[in-house]
């Protein structure tokens, strides 16, 4: 079987689910690609996915898709969903999408990256979401889902990449009707967490978002190191010669966390309370979900 696992993680934690993922293929033999959409600073560049594009359509039913990305106001993030809209149709190769969340809401993330690859005939096998450090919280002592996806996350784990990665029972065929009931074990089980997040998304959210400001003078001026433009997923930094973000940005504050004269300042106290309310509000239960089809 050929693995391939697609990923974007500004933080790391869907990072730690990719490797994990790999890890288990790998004892196993089979043939596994590991692609972090970050590393080639993927938005919406077909020339740059088309490659691997091109071995995913080709490997047809012998291929296995993991995609995984993190929960961005309630969805997955633009890479993730672009590089899924660019995946050939009709492959008939597997798709598994799998997500990491704040500890605030899983939102619709899960069933909208399984839809996508479903309506371009993927059958989707499972899928799994696991809640882990919030991403805008790095500053708090106890940022909500604490400071690192927990080892007994990955329990059951073994079993559930095997379950996905078995023989079909025929369920799971994209775009029939059995494959389509199949695939709203997806979807939130919460209607309301699924009726509010139709409603919003990053672009949405884009001007709630912390404003970040570039100090170019005193102790914390920039030294136009460029580390920023190097943590950056999606390559949203431009020089002028100050560092200024532009429309690619997706809000990860990577640059904001990283800059190593902490030059780029954004006050995320605020936000971290709001994020805390919206947890306990939300209620929402933090054991792994690990679903087959
Ligand atoms: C802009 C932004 C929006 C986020 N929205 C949500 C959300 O809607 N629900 C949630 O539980 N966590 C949310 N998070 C937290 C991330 O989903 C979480 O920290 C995730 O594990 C980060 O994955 P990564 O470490 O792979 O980047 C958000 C983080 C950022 C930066
Ligand atoms: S990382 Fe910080 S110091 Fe370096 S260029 Fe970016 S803002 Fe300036
Ligand atoms: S500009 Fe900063 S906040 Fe925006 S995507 Fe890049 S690293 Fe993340």
């Amino acid at each position: 079987m050929n693995i391939y696992i697609v990923y974007s993680s500004p933080a790391g934690s869907t990072a730690t689910i990719a490797r994990r993922i790999a890890d288990h293929f790998r004892r196993d033999g089979e043939s596994v690609e590991l692609y972090d959409l970050a590393a080639v600073k993927f938005l919406d560049e077909r020339e740059k996915a088309e490659p691997l594009l091109r071995r995913i359509g080709e490997a047809g039913q012998k291929g296995l898709l993991f995609a995984g990305s993190p929960v961005y106001v309630g969805h997955a993030v633009p890479p993730v969903l672009n590089f899924l809209n660019m995946l050939p149709g009709g492959s008939g190769c597997g798709f598994v999408p799998f997500t990491s969340w704040g500890s605030v809401s899983s939102g619709i993330a899960l069933a909208e990256m399984g839809g996508i690859a479903a309506g371009k005939g993927f059958r989707v096998r499972g899928a799994c979401s696991l809640s882990a450090p919030h991403s805008q919280m790095w500053r708090e002592a106890d940022p909500l889902g604490g400071r690192a996806i927990p080892l007994e996350a990955f329990a059951g784990f073994d079993g559930w990449l095997a379950a996905v990665s078995g023989p079909l029972d025929g369920q799971a065929e994209g775009g029939d009707r059995a494959g389509l009931a199949a695939l709203s074990a997806l979807d939130h089980p919460d209607a309301q967490v699924r009726e509010d997040f139709k409603k919003i998304n990053l672009a949405g959210a884009a001007s709630e978002m912390t404003p970040r400001k570039v100090e170019t003078e005193g102790e914390r001026a920039c030294t136009l190191c460029r580390s920023c433009a190097a943590v950056c997923p999606v390559g949203a930094i431009d020089f002028e010669p100050y560092p200024v973000f532009n429309e690619r940005c997706i809000f990860c504050f990577n640059c904001v966390r990283y800059c190593p004269s902490t030059s780029i300042t954004a006050d995320l106290s605020a936000k971290a309370e709001w994020l805390r309310k919206a947890s306990d509000r939300r209620g929402e239960a933090r054991e792994p979900r690990l679903i087959s089809l």
